[in-house]
């Protein structure tokens, strides 16, 4: 089976073809980020106007780079929520309507499940049941998966996701749109000792998070400390420290509570250095195996929307002929 997968929730158009025989064979990627660069985020009228200008090019882009035609195509899978209600609506109507041309069944994928099974990309791929630790920039949930579709959640953040608090810091830390991942860099340069922020919600039983008192921490010693380069780079190292311990002091939470000793990671902040390197001490700590995605198919891509559209059309779901897109969507 072989399905075109799309995915346009946010600011990034993906596309992808996906072969349960043949693996990948096409990935598509564009990034609005200089678009939205300006504003310091995405701004969800100008993302829904360049999706419509870049999905069907990236489309034809995709099928030239598999080598095949429409026909070889089983199924479309577009990303149906959760995201913006505009941006969602470009991928699932451009999804609906070929998958109708093309008289091929078409799916709607829950983004965060996209991420969820990103790590089954890998030739190293995790069995069922295991741990999930999604952590985006809309996102940071606890999961555990005991199959496809068979999700309990665990913990989730009571107010900003992992990513979202990264975005934020970096904000008021005056760095540049994304933020998030230039705060990794500026940390990197930060020495470990001289602050220390809170771990929220470590003192008390439970899996969920809150990260949204980071940034008051933050704001706060900028005030105390200054906003020179080098206590920039400490209070970044500060921040991401604070979230990182406070992320895996949970996954071993979770590991415990459950009994399994699997973990898998995903989403936009699973790409950082700290939080990889800090996970696999846990895990060999407690005899067990981390799973990520390869960076590219950490953040948001077509990949992951063509895989698990796959395995659900394989389980026999698809979609009626409506186009509909759910901004907001449990998983
Ligand atoms: O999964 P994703 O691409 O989009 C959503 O579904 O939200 O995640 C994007 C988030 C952003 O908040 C971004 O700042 C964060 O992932 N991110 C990082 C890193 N790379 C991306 N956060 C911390 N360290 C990174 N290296
Ligand atoms: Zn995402």
């Amino acid at each position: 089976m072989r399905v075109l997968g799309i995915e346009t929730s946010c600011d990034e158009t993906g596309i992808a073809i996906y072969d349960d025989q043949l693996g990948i064979m096409a990935h598509q990627l564009y990034s609005q980020v200089a678009l939205h660069a300006d504003y310091g985020g995405v701004v969800p009228e100008l993302a829904s106007r360049d999706h419509i200008r870049k999905t069907i090019p990236l489309i034809e882009a995709a099928l030239a780079e598999a080598g095949c035609s429409r026909d070889d195509i089983d199924g479309v899978a577009y990303t149906a929520g959760p995201g913006l209600m505009g941006a969602l609506l470009v991928g699932a109507t451009i999804g609906r309507s070929l998958a109708f041309a093309w008289n091929k069944p078409a799916v709607a994928v829950h983004h965060m499940e996209g991420h969820l099974l990103a790590p089954m990309l890998e030739e190293r791929v995790p069995a069922f049941p295991f741990v999930a630790l999604l952590v985006s920039g809309g996102h940071t949930l606890l999961v555990r998966v005991d199959g496809i579709g068979r999700y309990q959640i665990l913990g989730e953040s009571v107010d900003d996701a992992a990513g979202e608090a990264f975005d934020k810091t970096a904000k008021l830390m005056g760095l540049d749109y994304p933020g998030g991942p230039r705060l990794a860099r500026l940390a990197e340069l930060g020495q470990p000792d001289r602050f220390k922020f809170p771990r929220p919600m470590t003192d008390r039983p439970g899996l969920d998070f809150s990260f949204s008192g980071l940034k008051t921490a933050t704001a706060t010693t900028i005030a105390a400390e200054g906003n020179d380069d080098q206590t920039r780079a400490d209070i970044a190292h500060a921040f991401q420290q604070a979230v990182v311990d406070t992320l895996a002091i949970k996954c071993k939470r979770a590991l415990q509570q459950t009994g399994l000793n699997r973990l898998v990671v995903a989403g936009g902040v699973s790409a950082n250095v700290s939080l990889r390197q800090q996970l696999e001490t846990l895990m060999t700590g407690l005899k067990g195996e981390v799973f990520y995605p390869r960076n590219e198919y950490c953040t948001d891509n077509g990949a992951m929307i063509a895989f698990a559209g796959l395995q659900r059309l394989k389980a026999g779901e698809t979609e009626p002929l409506a186009v509909r897109a759910r901004p907001r969507w449990p998983l």
